[in-house]
C-alpha cells in the first residue's frame, strides 16, 4: 500500500491538470454517444424515401437539438456529425497532449531525482552494485513507468468514458436486449484478458532473451582480442545462433496469439450477431424496432469491445508499472551514507597537520576489519610513503581523508578539525588524488584536464600538460588538445592517460595529494616518464604515496607499513630495512623478482 501512497506523490502535484483532461473526456464519451445515437435517424430517415417518418418520443430530444426534420435533414445530420467530430477530436487531443505532458514532466523529475541521488552516494554504494543494474534502474525502468503514466492513465480514464457512454446508450435504446447482451461483456473481458497474459508473459521471456544477446554482444565487442587469441569465434558463434533460436521461439509463441486473435474475435463477433439478427428480424417485423434503432444499438456494443479489451487488460501494465516504480523506490531509498551537517562549515585552508585518531574500518556490518586502530599523523608538506601486500588496507586508508567514506570508528581530522563536520566540497577542493586505474571522460582532452579546474585558461592547461610531460604527445595527436578521447580511453596508451590525469591534478593545485599506486599498471618506460611527471606535481604538497614498487618511496620522508590492516612500523627507508622485518620481506621480495627479469 505504501507504494501507492508514493506513486500517488509523483502524481499529485499534477491533479489539476489531470482533473482537467479527466472533464474533456467524459464529455469526449457524452459526444462519443451522441454520434452513436445519430446512427437512427441516418438509418430510418436519411437513408428512407420515406424521409419525414416522425421520431418516436424516445429519440424526439435528438431530433430537436439538431432539428431534424424536413428538407434540411440531410444538411443538418451531416453539420451536426462534423462538429461533434471535431469537438471530439479536439477534446481528445487535447486531453492527450496534457497527459502526456504531465508523464513526460513527472518522468523527467524522477530521472533528475535518481541521477542526483546517485551522484552523492558514497564511494562503496558503486562497489556493491553493478553498473548494468544501475543503468537499467534509470533508464527501463522509469522508462516503463513513463508508460504506465502518460499511455496507461490516459487509456484507462478514455476508454473508461467511452465504456460509459456506451453503456447509456444501449441500456436507453433497449434495457431488456442490453441486460441480455452484457452477459457477453464478461466472456470477452475473460477472453482477452487470458491471452493478453500470455502475451505479456512471453514478451517478458522475450526481454530477458534480448537483455542477454545485448550482454553477449557487448562481451564479443569488448572481448573481441580474447576471443580471436583463443579462437573462440565458433564456440561464440554457436552460443549466439543458440540464443537466437531461442529468442526465435518465444516470439514465434507471441506470434501465435497475435495472429489467431483477430478470427477469434471475429468468430466470436459473427456467434453474438446470429441471434441479435433472428430477434431483430421479429421485432422490426412486428413493428416495435425500426431498423436504424437496431443498428444504433448493435454498434454501440461492438464499439464497447475496444473499451472493454483495454481495461480488462490495464491491470497487467499497471502491475509491471508498479514493480519498476517498486525498483525505483527501492535505489531511492539507499541511504545517503557520506553526509554533510546541516550546520557544515568551509574546511580554512591546509596549514597544519592530517591526522587519524583510533580509526577503524569495516566496509559491512559481516565484514571483517580492513583498517584497525590506526593512530598518524601527517604533517603539511611531508611526503608519506605507505606500503603493504596487497589487500592490507592500504587504499582503505587513504580513501577516508576525501570521505570516500567514513570511519566505521575514530575520525579523521585536518588541522584539528575532524573532517564530518566540514563541507565536503571545501574538503574535496583540497586534495587531489591519482589512482592506478585512470578514468577519463568520453570528450576532448582539454576539457578532461580542465576538469580540474573548470575556468582554467587553454594557457594554463597547456602549462599544467607540459608539468605533467603530456604536453609533447598530445601536440602530436591529430586534434591536439580538442582529441577526443575514444570510448574506454582506448586511443591513449596507459602512460598518457596517467599523464594526463596528473595534468587534471596539477591544475587543480590541492594541497594534499594522494597517489594509490599511480604508476603501478605501467612499464618501467612509461613509469619513469609518469615518474617525472609526479614529482612535478608533488613539490610543494603534503603528498601520500602508496606505491607497488618500494623504489618509487624510497626517498619518503616516513613510511608507514600496514599489514592486514594495522601500522607495523613507521620511519624513514634506511631505518626500516635495518629494524622492521615486514619491510625487509617487502624489499626481499621486490629484489628477487628484479634479480629474475635480469636473467630472462
Ligand atoms: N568494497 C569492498 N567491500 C568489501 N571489502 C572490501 C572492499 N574493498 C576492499 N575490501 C577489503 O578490505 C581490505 C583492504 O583492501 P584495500 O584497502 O583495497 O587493500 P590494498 O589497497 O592494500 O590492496 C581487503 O581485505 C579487501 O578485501
Ligand atoms: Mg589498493
Amino acid at each position: 500500500m505504501k507504494i501507492y501512497g508514493r506513486i500517488w506523490k509523483l502524481i499529485k502535484p499534477h491533479t489539476p491538470i489531470i482533473i482537467v483532461s479527466t472533464v474533456i473526456l467524459s464529455l469526449v464519451g457524452l459526444i462519443e454517444g451522441l454520434i452513436m445515437l445519430m446512427i437512427k435517424p441516418i438509418f430510418d430517415n436519411v437513408l428512407q424515401k420515406n424521409v419525414n417518418t416522425p421520431p418516436p418520443s424516445k429519440f424526439k430530444f435528438l431530433y430537436d437539438i439538431f432539428h431534424l426534420y424536413g428538407d434540411k435533414i440531410l444538411i443538418n445530420i451531416a453539420l451536426a456529425l462534423l462538429i461533434l467530430t471535431l469537438i471530439k477530436s479536439i477534446g481528445n487531443f487535447s486531453s492527450n497532449y496534457l497527459i502526456i505532458r504531465t508523464g513526460q514532466k513527472i518522468i523527467r523529475d524522477l530521472r533528475f531525482k535518481i541521477y542526483s541521488h546517485l551522484l552523492n552516494q558514497s564511494v562503496l554504494f558503486f562497489h556493491n552494485r553493478s553498473s548494468g543494474e544501475i543503468i537499467s534502474n534509470v533508464v527501463n525502468d522509469v522508462d516503463k513507468l513513463q508508460n504506465a503514466f502518460s499511455r496507461t492513465i490516459a487509456d484507462f480514464i478514455r476508454q473508461f468514458f467511452s465504456f460509459v457512454a456506451l453503456l447509456m446508450v444501449i441500456f436507453y435504446i433497449d434495457p431488456l436486449l442490453s441486460t441480455l447482451s452484457l452477459v457477453i461483456v464478461p466472456t470477452v473481458a475473460l477472453l482477452t484478458n487470458y491471452l493478453g497474459k500470455k502475451v505479456k508473459k512471453h514478451t517478458a521471456k522475450s526481454q530477458e532473451i534480448l537483455g542477454k544477446i545485448t550482454s553477449i554482444l557487448q562481451e564479443t565487442i569488448i572481448g573481441n582480442r580474447i576471443i580471436k587469441i583463443f579462437s573462440m569465434e565458433r564456440f561464440e558463434r554457436n552460443k549466439f545462433k543458440k540464443i537466437l533460436s531461442n529468442f526465435y521461439h518465444v516470439n514465434m509463441k507471441n506470434g501465435f496469439i497475435s495472429s489467431i486473435n483477430p478470427p477469434i474475435m471475429e468468430i466470436l463477433a459473427i456467434l453474438i450477431f446470429v441471434p441479435f439478427l433472428i430477434y431483430a428480424h421479429f421485432q422490426i417485423n412486428k413493428g416495435y424496432l425500426s431498423i436504424g434503432t437496431f443498428t444504433a444499438f448493435f454498434a454501440s456494443l461492438l464499439r464497447m469491445y475496444d473499451p472493454v479489451r483495454k481495461i480488462s487488460r490495464m491491470h497487467i501494465d499497471f502491475q509491471q508499472a508498479v514493480a519498476c516504480s517498486e525498483r525505483i523506490f527501492n535505489l531511492l531509498d539507499t541511504k545517503i551514507e557520506v553526509k554533510e551537517p546541516e550546520n557544515a562549515f568551509e574546511l580554512p585552508k591546509f596549514s597544519k597537520n592530517i591526522t587519524f585518531e583510533n580509526v577503524s574500518f569495516k566496509y559491512g556490518e559481516n565484514e571483517t576489519w580492513s583498517l584497525k586502530n590506526i593512530n598518524i599523523e601527517i604533517k603539511k608538506g611531508e611526503k608519506i610513503g605507505i606500503v603493504g601486500s596487497s589487500g592490507s588496507g592500504k587504499t582503505t586508508l587513504v580513501n577516508l581523508i576525501p570521505r570516500f567514506f567514513d570511519p566505521t570508528e575514530g575520525c579523521v581530522k585536518i588541522d584539528g578539525i575532524d573532517i564530518k563536520g566540514v563541507k565536503i566540497k571545501s574538503l574535496r577542493g583540497q586534495i587531489s588524488m591519482v589512482t592506478q586505474e585512470t578514468f577519463l571522460f568520453k570528450d576532448s582532452i582539454k576539457n578532461n584536464i580542465r576538469y580540474g579546474k573548470w575556468d582554467a585558461t587553454d594557457e594554463e592547461i597547456k602549462l599544467a600538460a607540459q608539468k605533467a610531460f603530456a604536453h609533447e604527445f598530445i601536440e602530436k595527436l591529430k586534434d591536439k588538445y580538442d582529441t577526443v578521447i575514444g570510448e574506454r580511453g582506448e586511443t591513449l596508451s596507459g602512460g598518457e592517460k596517467q599523464r594526463i590525469a596528473i595534468a587534471r591534478a596539477i591544475l587543480k593545485n590541492a594541497p594534499i595529494l594522494i597517489l594509490d599506486e599511480a604508476t603501478s599498471s605501467l612499464d618501467s618506460e612509461s613509469e619513469k616518464k609518469v615518474q617525472l611527471a609526479l614529482n612535478n606535481l608533488m613539490k610543494d604538497k603534503t603528498a601520500i604515496v602508496i606505491a607497488h614498487r618500494l623504489s618509487t618511496i624510497k626517498s619518503s620522508d616516513r613510511i608507514l607499513i600496514l599489514d592486514r590492516g594495522e601500522i607495523k612500523g613507521e620511519g624513514r627507508h634506511e631505518k626500516l630495512i635495518r629494524e622492521n622485518h615486514i619491510y625487509k620481506k617487502l624489499y626481499k621480495i621486490q629484489f628477487e623478482h628484479k634479480g629474475e627479469e635480469n636473467h630472462d
